[in-house]
């Protein structure tokens, strides 16, 4: 992949939560291709050290008390000031309606829309830092076609990823005065570990999904699909890419 230079992201100060996952990893790599200084956060250390991403691991649980103001501060204190923070921790369910349980749709919620709330709370302060100090702070979410498109099957992530997506939009309404931009990001199905281990359920057949790398089509849309995000971050305005 050509990397065209990003003045805005060289040197840029990035949390990344959920930096371990199919995209996670994807979007950190071309971060630090592009200069970035990283905080990879996810819950496992060992699968966090083994990225071979050059940054600072931080591990934790994002839904727990403290662990969003945590990931924050490790990020301030390792680069000394925060610029963005990406949002791609997750976790899906399947089922019907019926057959879902209480415990589920609670676990859905918290690690969903519930999490990203704290994180862009305990973030906020420092990116208005980022702002003020003539950055262009961001913070990213993947909520996925299915906040649009809600999905049979998929009922309870589909809503959960609606209120994430929506939290995004009143979000930055807010903090467009402190010069935060949001970005959601709507990727389609994407052949990542996020259905091979969901919270309820067992994936049903999906049309073949971009597959990282699997094919010369994949790798086009792989491309094009950081090539858009990679705008987005650039740009100074807040962003909702569609059908990514
Ligand atoms: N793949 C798709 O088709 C698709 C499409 C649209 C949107 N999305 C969304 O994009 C995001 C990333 O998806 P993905 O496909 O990359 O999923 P993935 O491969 O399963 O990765 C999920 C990441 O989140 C981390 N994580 C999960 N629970 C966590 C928790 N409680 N605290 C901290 N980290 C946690 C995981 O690491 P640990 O398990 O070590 O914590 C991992 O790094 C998700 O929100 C997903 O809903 C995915």
């Amino acid at each position: 992949m050509t990397i065209a230079p990003m003045t805005d992201i060289t040197g840029a100060s990035i949390l990344v939560v959920g930096a371990t996952g199919g995209l996670g990893r994807e979007i950190s790599s071309l971060l630090s291709q592009r200069g970035a200084s990283l905080t990879l956060a996810a819950r496992d250390e060992g699968r966090l050290a083994a990225l071979g991403i050059p940054g600072t691991v931080v591990a934790g649980d994002v839904t727990r008390p403290g662990i969003p103001a945590h990931f924050v501060s490790s990020a301030v204190g390792a680069y000394g000031k925060l610029d963005g923070v990406i949002f791609a921790a997750g976790a899906v369910a399947f089922g019907s309606v019926t057959e879902l349980s209480d415990e589920v749709i609670e676990r859905l919620w918290q690690v969903n829309a519930r999490a990203w709330m704290s994180l862009l709370r305990e973030a906020t302060p420092a990116l208005t830092a980022s702002a003020a100090a003539g950055g262009s702070p961001f913070a990213l979410t993947l909520s996925g076609v299915v906040a649009e498109a809600p999905t049979a099957g998929i009922a309870a992530y589909s809503a959960v990823k609606s209120a994430l997506h929506s939290y995004g939009v009143a979000a930055g309404r807010e903090l467009r005065r402190a010069g935060i931009r949001m970005v959601d990001a709507r990727p389609g199905h994407t052949e990542t570990e996020l259905s091979l281990h969901p919270l309820a359920g067992s994936a049903p057949a999906f049309a073949a999904g971009l597959a990282p790398l699997r094919s010369q089509r994949a790798w086009l849309r792989q491309s094009r699909r950081m090539r858009r995000i990679s705008r987005a971050l650039a740009s100074k305005r807040s962003a909702s890419l569609k059908g990514l």
